[in-house]
C-alpha cells in the first residue's frame, strides 16, 4: 500500500511504535512505583475485628491490632508511607472536638502502636476536626453556624503537635483553614519538632467524591452531606488553587496536596508547573468505590480501571497518591 493511501503522505506512521509489546515498552512515558503510593488507612477504639466500610469495598475500619498487622504488610510490599484516619465513637464527639487532642484519643495509641514496630515506615496523619466534632465539620463554629479560622487554627496547632509527639512523621492538615500550616509549622519548631514535616492539603474542593469517607469516619451521611464550601474549594476553579499553594509554600509546607485526583487532572497539571514543592495526589473514596461499583456491575474491568486510573494521576504530575488501591496495586508492580 503505497504511503498517500489516504491522501495525505504517511510520512509518520505513528503505529510503527506500538507494533509491539517490547516497543511499546521502549516508549513508555509514565511508570507506577511502589514507592509513589501512600496507603489512606482507618482505626477505631476497640478489640475484635475490623470491621467492614460497606460503601468501600475491601476497606475497613481497623483495631490498633489489625492497623500494626496492615502497616506490616504495606512496609513489606515497598510502600513508603500510611496516612491515619480516626473513626470516633458518636458519645465522644462533641462541638468544640473536645476529644482531638485527649490523650485517649485512638489515633495515638494507633501512632505509637506503628511505630514500634514499623519504625522506618512514614506516618502521615490527619490534621482537621471532623472524626471529633458532633456537626461534623472541620472546624469550630461561630454563632452564626460558618466555621470559625483562627479559633479552629489554634486547636489545629495543638493536634498537630500532639500527632508529632505520638511520632508521626508528617502532618497534613486537610482542614483549608486559612493559616494553618504557618502556625502548625511555628507550634512545631516551637516544641523543637522541626524536622517533622507538613504536608499541606493545599487544593482541596469541596467534592461530592468524599461521600464514602464520611461513611467511613461516620462524620456525615449522604441523606444530608455537609456543606463545606465555605472552607472548601469550588471544583470551577483553578487559578485559586495555584495561589493556594503559593501561600501553603510561603507558610512554610513541605509538601502540597491536590485532592480530589481523578477529576482534577488539569489541576494537578498546573500545580506541578507552579510549585518546586513535591506533589501529592489523593484518589479519594467516590473514586475508588465508583470502580468497585461499575465493576460489581459488570460495566467496567476493575483492574483494568483501577491501574489506568492511577497511571493517569502519575502522569498529570502527582510525585505522590494517597489511594486505597495502594497495597493492592504495589503488589501487581515489580
Ligand atoms: C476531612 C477529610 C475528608 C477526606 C480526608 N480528610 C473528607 C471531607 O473533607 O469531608 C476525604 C478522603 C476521601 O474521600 O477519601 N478532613
Amino acid at each position: 500500500m503505497s504511503s498517500d493511501y489516504y491522501g495525505v503522505d504517511l510520512v509518520r506512521r505513528m503505529r510503527r511504535n506500538r507494533v509491539s509489546p517490547s516497543l511499546r515498552a521502549m516508549i513508555r512515558e509514565t511508570a507506577l512505583r511502589r514507592e509513589d503510593l501512600i496507603q489512606p488507612l482507618f482505626v477505631q477504639a476497640g478489640e475484635g475485628e475490623a470491621e467492614p466500610v460497606d460503601s468501600m469495598p475491601g476497606v475497613v475500619r481497623n483495631t490498633i491490632a489489625s492497623l500494626v498487622e496492615e502497616c506490616r504488610k504495606v512496609e513489606d510490599l515497598g510502600i513508603p508511607a500510611v496516612a491515619l484516619f480516626p473513626c470516633i465513637e458518636k458519645s465522644k464527639k462533641d462541638a468544640v472536638a473536645s476529644h482531638a487532642c485527649d490523650p485517649g484519643n485512638v489515633l495515638y495509641g494507633a501512632i505509637r502502636s506503628i511505630k514500634a514496630v514499623c519504625p522506618a515506615l512514614t506516618v502521615i496523619t490527619d490534621v482537621a476536626l471532623d472524626p471529633y466534632t458532633s456537626h461534623g465539620h472541620d472546624g469550630l463554629l461561630d454563632e452564626r453556624g460558618g466555621v470559625e479560622n483562627d479559633s479552629t487554627v489554634e486547636v489545629l496547632c495543638r493536634l498537630a503537635l500532639a500527632q508529632v509527639e505520638a511520632g508521626a512523621d508528617i502532618v497534613a492538615p486537610s482542614d483549608m483553614m486559612d493559616g494553618r500550616v504557618y502556625a502548625i509549622r511555628q507550634a512545631l519548631d516551637d516544641s523543637g519538632y522541626q524536622h517533622r514535616g507538613i504536608l499541606s492539603y493545599a487544593a482541596k474542593y469541596a467534592s461530592a467524591y468524599y461521600g464514602p469517607f464520611r461513611d467511613a469516619v461516620k462524620s456525615g451521611s449522604l441523606d444530608a452531606p455537609l456543606d463545606k464550601r465555605g472552607y472548601q474549594m469550588d471544583p470551577a476553579n483553578v487559578r485559586e488553587a495555584l495561589l493556594e499553594v503559593r501561600l501553603d509554600e510561603e507558610e512554610g509546607a513541605d509538601m502540597v496536596m491536590v485532592k480530589p485526583a481523578g477529576a482534577y487532572l488539569d489541576v494537578i497539571r498546573a500545580v506541578r508547573e507552579s510549585t518546586m514543592l513535591p506533589l501529592a495526589a489523593y484518589q479519594v473514596s467516590g473514586e475508588y468505590s465508583q470502580i468497585h461499583a461499575a465493576a460489581r456491575l459488570g460495566w467496567l474491568d476493575y483492574e483494568a480501571t483501577r491501574d489506568e486510573s492511577l497511571l493517569a494521576i502519575k502522569r498529570a504530575g502527582a510525585d505522590m497518591i494517597l489511594t486505597y488501591f495502594a497495597a493492592e496495586v504495589a503488589a501487581t508492580l515489580p
